[in-house]
Protein backbone atom coordinates (compact mmCIF):
# COMPACT_ATOMS: atom_id res chain seq x y z
CA UNK A 1 0.00 0.00 0.00
CA UNK A 2 1.46 3.73 -0.98
CA UNK A 3 1.57 5.73 1.62
CA UNK A 4 0.32 9.44 1.35
CA UNK A 5 1.52 12.55 3.63
CA UNK A 6 -0.31 15.77 3.05
CA UNK A 7 -0.26 18.99 5.92
CA UNK A 8 -2.57 22.12 5.86
CA UNK A 9 -1.57 25.30 8.18
CA UNK A 10 -3.82 26.34 11.32
CA UNK A 11 -3.64 30.06 10.47
CA UNK A 12 -6.87 30.71 10.01
CA UNK A 13 -10.52 29.37 9.05
CA UNK A 14 -10.27 26.84 6.30
CA UNK A 15 -11.59 28.19 2.75
CA UNK A 16 -13.44 26.19 -0.14
CA UNK A 17 -10.06 26.27 -1.97
CA UNK A 18 -8.30 24.36 1.00
CA UNK A 19 -11.27 22.05 0.98
CA UNK A 20 -11.26 21.63 -2.95
CA UNK A 21 -7.90 21.44 -3.75
CA UNK A 22 -7.02 19.31 -0.47
CA UNK A 23 -9.17 17.90 1.82
CA UNK A 24 -11.74 16.16 -0.58
CA UNK A 25 -8.55 14.70 -2.10
CA UNK A 26 -7.69 13.39 1.28
CA UNK A 27 -11.40 11.91 2.16
CA UNK A 28 -11.01 9.72 -1.59
CA UNK A 29 -7.52 8.52 -1.07
CA UNK A 30 -7.48 7.58 2.53
CA UNK A 31 -9.83 4.05 1.43
CA UNK A 32 -6.48 2.78 -0.05
CA UNK A 33 -3.25 4.16 0.93
CA UNK A 34 -1.77 4.37 4.49
CA UNK A 35 -2.45 8.23 4.75
CA UNK A 36 -0.93 10.68 7.41
CA UNK A 37 -2.37 14.55 7.93
CA UNK A 38 -0.93 16.73 9.36
CA UNK A 39 -2.09 20.15 10.95
CA UNK A 40 1.27 22.03 10.21
CA UNK A 41 1.28 24.20 13.59
CA UNK A 42 5.20 25.01 12.97
CA UNK A 43 4.70 26.32 9.81
CA UNK A 44 2.16 28.77 10.69
CA UNK A 45 4.42 30.55 12.98
CA UNK A 46 6.76 31.82 10.06
CA UNK A 47 3.98 35.25 10.35
CA UNK A 48 3.33 36.36 13.38
CA UNK A 49 0.27 34.48 15.24
CA UNK A 50 -1.72 35.61 18.31
CA UNK A 51 -0.87 32.09 20.84
CA UNK A 52 -4.91 31.76 22.25
CA UNK A 53 -6.01 32.24 18.41
CA UNK A 54 -3.39 29.60 16.93
CA UNK A 55 -4.82 27.24 19.54
CA UNK A 56 -8.14 27.85 18.23
CA UNK A 57 -7.25 27.18 15.26
CA UNK A 58 -5.43 23.99 15.60
CA UNK A 59 -8.38 22.16 17.09
CA UNK A 60 -10.64 23.63 14.40
CA UNK A 61 -8.74 22.51 11.89
CA UNK A 62 -8.72 18.90 13.50
CA UNK A 63 -12.68 19.06 13.89
CA UNK A 64 -12.70 20.04 9.91
CA UNK A 65 -10.54 17.15 8.85
CA UNK A 66 -12.68 14.75 10.58
CA UNK A 67 -16.35 16.68 9.67
CA UNK A 68 -15.11 16.40 5.91
CA UNK A 69 -14.83 12.88 6.26
CA UNK A 70 -11.13 11.98 7.65
CA UNK A 71 -11.85 8.78 9.06
CA UNK A 72 -9.46 8.89 12.20
CA UNK A 73 -9.50 4.79 12.14
CA UNK A 74 -8.24 4.73 8.17
CA UNK A 75 -6.11 7.92 8.60
CA UNK A 76 -3.43 9.71 10.99
CA UNK A 77 -4.01 12.65 12.03
CA UNK A 78 -1.66 14.61 13.77
CA UNK A 79 -0.17 18.25 15.02
CA UNK A 80 3.15 18.92 14.02
CA UNK A 81 4.80 20.52 16.58
CA UNK A 82 3.56 17.37 18.79
CA UNK A 83 6.13 15.11 17.00
CA UNK A 84 9.54 16.99 17.70
CA UNK A 85 11.20 14.60 15.21
CA UNK A 86 9.64 17.55 12.53
CA UNK A 87 11.70 20.31 13.75
CA UNK A 88 14.70 18.12 14.36
CA UNK A 89 14.73 16.46 10.15
CA UNK A 90 13.99 19.82 9.19
CA UNK A 91 17.10 21.38 10.79
CA UNK A 92 19.36 18.85 9.27
CA UNK A 93 17.24 19.42 6.03
CA UNK A 94 18.28 23.07 5.96
CA UNK A 95 21.83 22.01 5.98
CA UNK A 96 21.56 19.98 2.81
CA UNK A 97 19.61 23.44 1.46
CA UNK A 98 20.76 26.07 -0.50
CA UNK A 99 20.38 29.74 -0.52
CA UNK A 100 19.75 29.81 -4.29
CA UNK A 101 16.91 27.63 -3.87
CA UNK A 102 15.00 28.96 -0.92
CA UNK A 103 15.32 32.55 -2.95
CA UNK A 104 13.54 31.27 -5.60
CA UNK A 105 10.16 30.00 -3.98
CA UNK A 106 7.32 31.93 -5.41
CA UNK A 107 5.92 31.27 -1.67
CA UNK A 108 8.40 33.50 -0.26
CA UNK A 109 8.53 36.02 -2.17
CA UNK A 110 4.48 36.40 -2.04
CA UNK A 111 4.66 36.23 1.95
CA UNK A 112 7.88 38.81 2.13
CA UNK A 113 6.85 40.85 -0.23
CA UNK A 114 6.43 44.92 1.20
CA UNK A 115 7.01 43.52 4.72
CA UNK A 116 9.53 44.81 7.47
CA UNK A 117 10.23 41.98 9.37
CA UNK A 118 10.70 38.70 7.78
CA UNK A 119 11.31 36.11 9.85
CA UNK A 120 14.09 33.75 8.94
CA UNK A 121 11.68 30.48 9.61
CA UNK A 122 9.41 31.91 6.50
CA UNK A 123 12.90 31.38 4.29
CA UNK A 124 13.81 27.77 5.49
CA UNK A 125 10.22 26.33 5.40
CA UNK A 126 10.45 24.28 2.51
CA UNK A 127 13.24 22.56 4.40
CA UNK A 128 10.96 21.62 6.89
CA UNK A 129 8.14 21.01 4.50
CA UNK A 130 10.70 18.43 3.14
CA UNK A 131 11.11 17.01 6.77
CA UNK A 132 7.63 16.46 7.04
CA UNK A 133 7.02 14.69 3.83
CA UNK A 134 10.28 12.13 3.83
CA UNK A 135 9.74 11.38 7.33
CA UNK A 136 6.97 9.32 6.83
CA UNK A 137 8.56 7.92 3.44
CA UNK A 138 5.37 9.02 1.65
CA UNK A 139 5.02 8.16 -1.99
CA UNK A 140 2.32 10.40 -2.72
CA UNK A 141 1.65 14.01 -2.00
CA UNK A 142 -1.72 15.44 -2.81
CA UNK A 143 -1.47 19.55 -2.95
CA UNK A 144 -3.02 21.92 -4.69
CA UNK A 145 -0.87 23.40 -7.30
CA UNK A 146 0.58 25.95 -5.77
CA UNK A 147 2.61 24.00 -3.65
CA UNK A 148 4.22 22.56 -6.95
CA UNK A 149 7.87 24.38 -6.39
CA UNK A 150 7.91 22.91 -2.66
CA UNK A 151 7.37 19.55 -3.74
CA UNK A 152 10.15 20.08 -6.41
CA UNK A 153 12.85 21.36 -3.38
CA UNK A 154 11.52 18.34 -0.82
CA UNK A 155 12.60 15.98 -4.40
CA UNK A 156 16.16 17.89 -4.64
CA UNK A 157 16.74 17.32 -0.81
CA UNK A 158 15.85 13.82 -0.65
CA UNK A 159 17.72 13.43 -4.01
CA UNK A 160 21.36 14.96 -2.39
CA UNK A 161 20.16 13.27 0.63
CA UNK A 162 20.38 9.95 -0.30
CA UNK A 163 23.05 10.47 -2.97
CA UNK A 164 25.68 11.66 -0.20
CA UNK A 165 24.51 9.44 2.40
CA UNK A 166 23.00 6.36 1.27
CA UNK A 167 19.54 5.53 0.72
CA UNK A 168 17.28 7.00 3.38
CA UNK A 169 14.17 8.74 1.83
CA UNK A 170 11.43 7.76 -0.59
CA UNK A 171 11.07 10.22 -3.68
CA UNK A 172 7.67 11.51 -2.96
CA UNK A 173 5.50 12.25 -6.17
CA UNK A 174 3.14 15.57 -6.06
CA UNK A 175 -0.71 14.77 -6.59
CA UNK A 176 -2.79 17.53 -7.56
CA UNK A 177 -6.72 17.30 -8.40
CA UNK A 178 -8.29 17.56 -12.07
CA UNK A 179 -10.39 19.98 -11.17
CA UNK A 180 -9.97 22.67 -8.29
CA UNK A 181 -6.29 22.91 -7.82
CA UNK A 182 -6.61 26.44 -7.56
CA UNK A 183 -9.41 28.03 -7.02
CA UNK A 184 -9.43 32.00 -7.53
CA UNK A 185 -10.82 34.58 -5.15
CA UNK A 186 -13.59 35.63 -5.94
CA UNK A 187 -13.18 39.38 -5.99
CA UNK A 188 -9.24 39.13 -7.94
CA UNK A 189 -9.97 35.97 -10.00
CA UNK A 190 -6.45 36.15 -11.28
CA UNK A 191 -5.26 35.53 -7.53
CA UNK A 192 -5.62 32.61 -5.73
CA UNK A 193 -8.21 32.01 -2.96
CA UNK A 194 -6.88 32.73 0.14
CA UNK A 195 -7.66 32.57 3.93
CA UNK A 196 -5.43 35.40 4.60
CA UNK A 197 -6.75 37.37 2.20
CA UNK A 198 -7.56 41.07 3.90
CA UNK A 199 -11.08 41.31 1.59
CA UNK A 200 -12.87 38.48 3.21
CA UNK A 201 -15.28 38.63 0.23
CA UNK A 202 -12.29 37.25 -1.71
CA UNK A 203 -13.50 33.67 -0.12
CA UNK A 204 -15.79 30.91 0.95
CA UNK A 205 -14.76 30.27 4.33
CA UNK A 206 -15.63 26.36 5.05
CA UNK A 207 -17.85 27.84 8.39
CA UNK A 208 -19.53 31.11 6.73
CA UNK A 209 -23.45 30.71 7.08
CA UNK A 210 -25.56 30.16 3.88
CA UNK A 211 -26.16 33.59 3.37
CA UNK A 212 -22.77 34.74 3.33
CA UNK A 213 -21.89 32.15 0.65
CA UNK A 214 -24.93 32.93 -0.98
CA UNK A 215 -24.35 37.10 -1.13
CA UNK A 216 -20.28 36.74 -1.79
CA UNK A 217 -21.23 34.43 -4.64
CA UNK A 218 -23.52 36.99 -6.06
CA UNK A 219 -20.70 39.77 -5.94
CA UNK A 220 -18.65 37.47 -7.37
CA UNK A 221 -16.35 39.58 -10.54
CA UNK A 222 -17.67 38.24 -13.86
CA UNK A 223 -17.45 40.49 -17.19
CA UNK A 224 -19.64 41.62 -18.96
CA UNK A 225 -20.24 39.64 -22.08
CA UNK A 226 -23.11 37.63 -20.17
CA UNK A 227 -22.08 33.75 -21.99
CA UNK A 228 -20.94 31.17 -19.71
CA UNK A 229 -17.79 29.74 -20.98
CA UNK A 230 -14.17 28.40 -19.78
CA UNK A 231 -12.15 30.84 -20.26
CA UNK A 232 -9.81 31.37 -17.51
CA UNK A 233 -7.54 33.98 -19.63
CA UNK A 234 -10.38 36.29 -20.68
CA UNK A 235 -12.92 35.29 -18.31
CA UNK A 236 -11.35 34.30 -15.20
CA UNK A 237 -14.28 35.18 -12.94
CA UNK A 238 -16.80 32.70 -14.92
CA UNK A 239 -14.00 30.20 -15.47
CA UNK A 240 -13.43 30.24 -11.37
CA UNK A 241 -17.26 29.74 -10.83
CA UNK A 242 -16.94 26.71 -13.35
CA UNK A 243 -14.85 25.55 -11.49
CA UNK A 244 -16.27 25.38 -7.95
CA UNK A 245 -19.28 23.92 -9.59
CA UNK A 246 -16.84 21.17 -11.33
CA UNK A 247 -14.86 20.12 -8.21
CA UNK A 248 -18.33 20.25 -6.23
CA UNK A 249 -20.04 17.82 -8.32
CA UNK A 250 -17.94 16.00 -9.83
CA UNK A 251 -19.12 17.33 -13.12
CA UNK A 252 -16.66 17.66 -15.71
CA UNK A 253 -16.10 21.44 -16.54
CA UNK A 254 -17.05 20.70 -20.20
CA UNK A 255 -20.51 19.09 -18.71
CA UNK A 256 -20.60 22.03 -16.29
CA UNK A 257 -20.27 24.49 -19.63
CA UNK A 258 -23.59 22.64 -21.23
CA UNK A 259 -25.17 22.40 -17.99
CA UNK A 260 -25.21 26.20 -17.78
CA UNK A 261 -25.25 27.02 -21.40
CA UNK A 262 -27.55 29.97 -22.09
CA UNK A 263 -28.48 30.66 -18.17
CA UNK A 264 -27.91 34.35 -17.51
CA UNK A 265 -25.11 35.46 -14.63
CA UNK A 266 -27.84 35.62 -12.10
CA UNK A 267 -29.30 32.24 -12.19
CA UNK A 268 -25.40 30.96 -12.90
CA UNK A 269 -24.56 32.34 -9.80
CA UNK A 270 -27.62 31.36 -7.72
CA UNK A 271 -27.12 28.04 -8.62
CA UNK A 272 -23.10 27.73 -7.98
CA UNK A 273 -24.11 29.40 -4.62
CA UNK A 274 -26.82 26.25 -4.01
CA UNK A 275 -24.53 23.97 -4.56
CA UNK A 276 -21.97 25.51 -2.76
CA UNK A 277 -23.93 25.76 0.49
CA UNK A 278 -25.30 21.98 -0.19
CA UNK A 279 -21.65 20.96 -0.19
CA UNK A 280 -20.85 23.11 3.08
CA UNK A 281 -24.07 22.77 5.39
CA UNK A 282 -23.10 18.94 6.30
CA UNK A 283 -19.72 19.41 6.48
CA UNK A 284 -20.34 22.23 9.26
CA UNK A 285 -23.28 20.13 11.05
CA UNK A 286 -20.42 17.72 11.94
CA UNK A 287 -18.18 20.55 12.70
CA UNK A 288 -20.17 21.45 15.68
CA UNK A 289 -20.27 18.29 17.15
CA UNK A 290 -17.23 17.78 16.82
CA UNK A 291 -15.47 20.80 18.64
CA UNK A 292 -16.09 20.72 21.95
CA UNK A 293 -16.03 17.09 21.93
CA UNK A 294 -13.43 15.04 23.72
CA UNK A 295 -13.50 12.30 20.62
CA UNK A 296 -11.10 15.19 19.15
CA UNK A 297 -9.23 14.91 21.98
CA UNK A 298 -8.53 11.92 21.77
CA UNK A 299 -8.18 11.28 17.92
CA UNK A 300 -5.10 13.90 18.17
CA UNK A 301 -3.71 11.73 21.22
CA UNK A 302 -3.72 8.58 18.85
CA UNK A 303 -2.57 10.40 16.13
CA UNK A 304 0.34 11.96 17.39
CA UNK A 305 1.22 8.66 19.38
CA UNK A 306 1.15 6.63 15.97
CA UNK A 307 2.77 9.36 13.69
CA UNK A 308 5.73 9.60 16.47
CA UNK A 309 6.42 6.29 16.25
CA UNK A 310 6.33 6.07 12.38
CA UNK A 311 8.66 9.71 12.34
CA UNK A 312 11.22 8.80 15.08
CA UNK A 313 12.23 5.58 13.28
CA UNK A 314 13.07 7.51 9.67
CA UNK A 315 14.87 10.26 12.32
CA UNK A 316 16.91 8.09 13.71
CA UNK A 317 18.09 6.38 10.61
CA UNK A 318 18.99 9.53 8.81
CA UNK A 319 20.90 11.20 12.05
CA UNK A 320 22.83 7.96 12.32
CA UNK A 321 23.66 8.42 7.99
CA UNK A 322 24.78 11.60 9.15
CA UNK A 323 26.91 11.05 12.12
CA UNK A 324 24.93 12.22 14.38
CA UNK A 325 24.22 11.54 18.11
CA UNK A 326 26.59 9.99 20.58
P1 LIG B 1 -1.83 25.72 3.02
O1 LIG B 1 -2.14 25.60 4.46
O2 LIG B 1 -1.62 27.08 2.44
O3 LIG B 1 -2.97 25.03 2.16
C1 LIG B 1 -3.41 23.71 2.46
C2 LIG B 1 -3.75 22.98 1.18
O4 LIG B 1 -4.78 23.66 0.47
C3 LIG B 1 -4.36 23.89 -0.87
N1 LIG B 1 -4.91 25.19 -1.31
C4 LIG B 1 -5.68 25.37 -2.38
N2 LIG B 1 -6.13 24.50 -3.31
C5 LIG B 1 -6.92 25.01 -4.29
N3 LIG B 1 -7.25 26.32 -4.38
C6 LIG B 1 -6.82 27.21 -3.47
N4 LIG B 1 -7.16 28.50 -3.55
C7 LIG B 1 -5.99 26.74 -2.41
N5 LIG B 1 -5.40 27.35 -1.34
C8 LIG B 1 -4.74 26.39 -0.69
C9 LIG B 1 -2.84 23.93 -0.81
O5 LIG B 1 -2.26 23.67 -2.08
C10 LIG B 1 -2.56 22.86 0.20
O6 LIG B 1 -2.60 21.58 -0.43
N6 LIG B 1 3.01 24.44 2.67
C11 LIG B 1 1.68 23.96 2.83
C12 LIG B 1 1.47 23.13 4.09
C13 LIG B 1 2.43 22.00 4.27
C14 LIG B 1 2.43 20.77 3.55
C15 LIG B 1 3.50 20.01 4.12
C16 LIG B 1 1.66 20.28 2.50
C17 LIG B 1 3.41 21.94 5.19
N7 LIG B 1 4.09 20.72 5.13
C18 LIG B 1 3.80 18.74 3.62
C19 LIG B 1 1.98 18.99 2.02
C20 LIG B 1 3.04 18.25 2.58
C21 LIG B 1 0.71 25.12 2.89
O7 LIG B 1 1.07 26.21 3.21
O8 LIG B 1 -0.59 24.78 2.65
Amino acid sequence: MKTIFSGIQPSGTLTIGNYLGAIKQFVELQHDHQCYFCIVDHHAITVPQDPKQLKEHIRSLAALYIASGIDPDKATLFVQSDVSAHTELGWMLQSMTYMGELERMTQFKDKSEGRSAVSSALFTYPALMAADILLYQANIVPVGDDQTQHLEITRDVAERFNNRFGKTFTMPDIKIPQVGARIMSLQEPTKKMSKSDENVRGFISMLDTPKQMEKKIKSAVTDSDGVVAFDQENKPGVSNLLSLYSACTKKTIDEAVAHFANKRYGDFKAEIAETVVQTLTPIQARYEELINSTELDDILVNGNKKAAEVANDTLTKAKKKMGLGK
